[in-house]
């Protein structure tokens, strides 16, 4: 076989192999009673979160937040799950209804926000420590005690 021929003998195999992970993962981990998890930043700990997650089998990796792209991308190849979304805007993967739970693994000063919007929208969170920086000031300029965060988040 020439060089040619193996370079298209290589992409044709790359396709089949392609479409059938996609179907053997539906079948495999698709079920619908399974939990569908969202992960939010996709850094040093984020990565070791789904590489821990990818052991269960009652889980299904729906779902990447991360605001750096180049990560995004790789972290939904990581993550194994050809439908997995991605999304840069944590925002709209709150909407996303195949997201059950989200696991907060982003700077800290993110995580009181995090934390607080997703129990809002529905979800189950597990948040990296800690759970807020400091105090935190809403928007009148009040400041709230640690701890006391979701008050000011919201207000
Ligand atoms: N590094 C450690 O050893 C360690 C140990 C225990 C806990 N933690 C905690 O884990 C958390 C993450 O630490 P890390 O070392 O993985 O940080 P990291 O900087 O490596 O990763 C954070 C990721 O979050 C992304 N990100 C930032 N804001 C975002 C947003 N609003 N939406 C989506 N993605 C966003 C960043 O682009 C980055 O990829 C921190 O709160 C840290 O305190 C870290």
């Amino acid at each position: 076989m020439n060089e040619s021929n193996n370079l298209r003998a290589t992409r044709r195999g790359f396709v089949t192999t392609a479409a059938l992970t996609a179907v053997s993962y539906n079948r495999v981990l698709g079920a619908n009673d399974r939990i569908g998890l969202g992960f939010i930043g996709f850094g040093l700990i984020g990565k070791q979160h789904v590489a821990d997650f990818k052991k269960f089998t009652d889980v299904n990796l729906v779902a990447l937040s991360e605001t750096y792209r180049p990560r995004l991308q790789q972290g939904l190849e990581y993550m194994g799950n050809p439908n997995a979304r991605g999304y840069s805007d944590f925002r709209r993967m709150y909407d996303d209804k195949n997201v059950d739970a989200v696991i907060v693994a982003t700077p800290d000063h993110w995580h009181c926000l995090l934390t607080v919007m997703a129990c809002a929208a529905g979800k189950d969170v597990y948040v990296e420590k800690p759970m807020t920086s400091g105090a935190v000031r809403n928007r009148d300029g009040e400041v709230g005690l640690v701890g006391n965060c979701s008050q000011t988040a919201l207000s």
